[in-house]
């Protein structure tokens, strides 16, 4: 018999482990195509921001707008500076945006480094392929992940906060403790925590969002469903919005990826591959 976090309990044997079945197979897969995806479409989708590294709201952009995100370079004598502008404010960022290494040593004006494009050299074209195909592979995968979450019940059962969960009381005590670096061990770890639970449904919709302005701002797919283009205010705010989630993303994993570290990397990532989970034991005090 198959289970997820919520997984059947019989009381381990003293000194022996607590040995949990924590992921399904779909949730183990979709998760690992999904990183894979994720990574390809940032470092492409980095090169295609690297072709006109400013982003605007409404209809229209670079004719007159002006943008409100900005990577751009300027001239310090013979030295080169990077800047990065958000609204009014502009800071210096030399050596990762706007002035970095090339793939070849060399100094130059570029927005995005050359490590974190796909090609690390300027490829506008083979950019916009790796994206647009790993951005399908990542619909698909995405479309398995959510109606086998609807299907299997780890939506529901996994994912959903309990109602005694949205207590501000029981949402603040889980802030405090994950602020002590104090994470959950024995029965508790069996589940997912409160913050776990939002930051994963809150990522789910990040990645939806993620599409959903990818397509509008496709002419072809415009064509064939106008509405999106109204939905974002035009193809500029699509694009502002798909950069702001990209970004929001990679804020996610960073966090993700320290919990990952926190909570003991090995039985972490060994439970997202073969599904088997140590609880960690109960603190003796
Ligand atoms: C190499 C990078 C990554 C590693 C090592 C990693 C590791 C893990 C591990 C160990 C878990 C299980 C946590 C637990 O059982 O408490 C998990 C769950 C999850 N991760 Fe990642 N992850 C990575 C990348 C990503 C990326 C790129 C995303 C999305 C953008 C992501 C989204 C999620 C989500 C949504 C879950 C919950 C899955 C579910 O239960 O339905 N992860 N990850």
């Amino acid at each position: 018999m198959t289970e997820t976090v919520s997984p059947a309990v019989a009381a381990p044997e003293p000194g022996s482990q607590d040995v949990v079945y924590r992921h399904k197979l779909t949730t183990r897969v979709t998760h690992w195509i999904n990183a894979v995806c994720f990574t390809l479409l940032l470092m492409s989708g980095l090169q295609i921001l690297n072709a006109h590294p400013a982003l605007y709201w409404g209809e229209f952009g670079a004719d007159g707008d002006r943008a409100f995100i900005e990577f751009f370079a300027s001239r310090d004598g013979d030295e080169l500076v990077g800047h990065t502008r958000v609204g009014p404010l502009t800071v210096t960022t030399t050596g990762l945006f706007g002035v970095s290494n090339g793939s070849d040593g060399d100094v130059r004006a570029i927005a995005m480094p050359s490590w974190a494009t796909l090609p690390s050299f300027r490829d506008l074209a083979t950019g916009r392929r790796w994206h647009f195909f790993f951005a399908w592979v990542f619909v698909i995968n995405g479309l398995i992940y959510v109606g086998a979450s609807l299907i299997n019940g780890h939506l529901r059962r996994d994912l959903l906060p309990k109602r005694d969960e949205i207590k501000p009381r029981h949402i603040l005590q889980d802030i405090w403790n994950h602020m002590r670096l104090k994470l959950p061990k024995g029965e508790e770890a069996k589940h997912y925590n409160v913050l776990q639970k939002g930051a994963y449904l809150g990522v789910t919709v990040l990645m939806l969002l993620m599409v959903l302005t990818g397509l509008t701002m496709s002419p072809g797919f415009n064509a064939v469903v106008p509405g999106l283009l109204d939905l974002f205010g035009g193809r500029q705010s699509a694009r502002t919005i798909h950069f702001i989630c990209a970004f929001l993303t990679v804020a996610f994993i960073v966090v993700h990826l320290a919990m990952v570290l926190l909570a003991g990397p090995i039985n972490e990532i060994r439970s997202m591959i073969t599904g088997r989970y140590v609880v960690p034991p109960e603190d003796k005090s």
